[in-house]
């Protein structure tokens, strides 16, 4: 998927809106939950951080990511601590961000993820989150965070697509090859899809789009399209 600049918005969410955006590693779900954002003004919250954080404390912290009590414990540590916003994810007052994109942190919270103590920890977190209104992304939002939400997406793509979006974003701070990246990405798929908790998997009420040739507009088109015949979006 690709970009050009968009004219101003001419929408507006209904007040309190959910809007849930699921899919796979690489489906987009980040940059089609921004630009969607900005057309009818909702905060968007990036779930996956919340998982990046837990696993990248955990390893800072020398803790195993096969324990999960003491995973769990790390992330009980931490509750407190942690500012979620459209902003990203702060701990203890500091921005980190940009310290949780790295592929082995998020090697490292997929693993952490399929930690069912871990989910439900932070289960409570997203839903209090929720209650103002707001774009959502994840793996589970349609079908446990936002069970309830009125418009749920999938964003699905081929592996290989997703593969070779990541290693766009990836090839400045990583040797690695388009072939690695692909073996990667199928490997966090398997784990994503096949862990027993709450795994990713597309819930019964939401609308698939395959993004795999289809720029970021058009997909951001198709979701205002499905909102506005649904009047979950009005014309400012
Ligand atoms: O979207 P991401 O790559 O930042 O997510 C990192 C990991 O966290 C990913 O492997 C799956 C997991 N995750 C999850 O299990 N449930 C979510 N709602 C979000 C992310």
């Amino acid at each position: 998927m690709s970009g050009v600049k968009r004219e101003a918005s001419e929408w507006r969410a209904i007040k309190g809106l959910t809007i849930a955006i699921d899919g796979p590693s690489g489906s987009g779900k980040g940059t089609v939950a921004k630009m969607l954002a900005e057309e009818i003004g909702l905060p968007v919250l990036d779930t996956g951080l919340l998982y990046r954080l837990c696993g990248f404390t955990a390893m800072e912290r020398g803790v195993a990511l096969d324990d999960e009590a003491a995973v769990a414990g790390v992330v009980d540590a931490l509750l407190d601590g942690i500012v979620w916003t459209v902003d990203g994810v702060s701990l203890d007052g500091v921005n980190v961000t940009d310290s949780l994109r790295s592929e082995a942190v998020g090697a490292a919270a997929s693993k952490v993820a399929a930690m069912p103590s871990v989910r439900q920890k932070l289960l409570g977190l997203q839903q209090q989150l929720s209650a103002q209104g707001c774009i959502m992304d994840g793996r589970d939002i349609g079908t446990v965070v936002l069970p309830d939400a009125p418009a749920k997406f999938f964003l699905a793509a081929s592996v290989r697509e997703r593969a070779r979006r990541r290693w766009a974003q990836l090839k400045h701070q990583s040797d690695s090859s388009l072939d690695e990246v692909i073996e990667e990405l199928k490997m966090r798929d398997q784990r994503d899809l096949e862990r027993q908790h709450a795994p990713l998997k597309q819930a019964s009420d939401a609308i698939t789009i395959d993004s795999t040739t289809l720029r970021v507009e058009e997909v951001v088109d198709r979701m205002l399209g499905v909102l506005e015949r649904r009047a979950l979006i009005q014309a400012r």
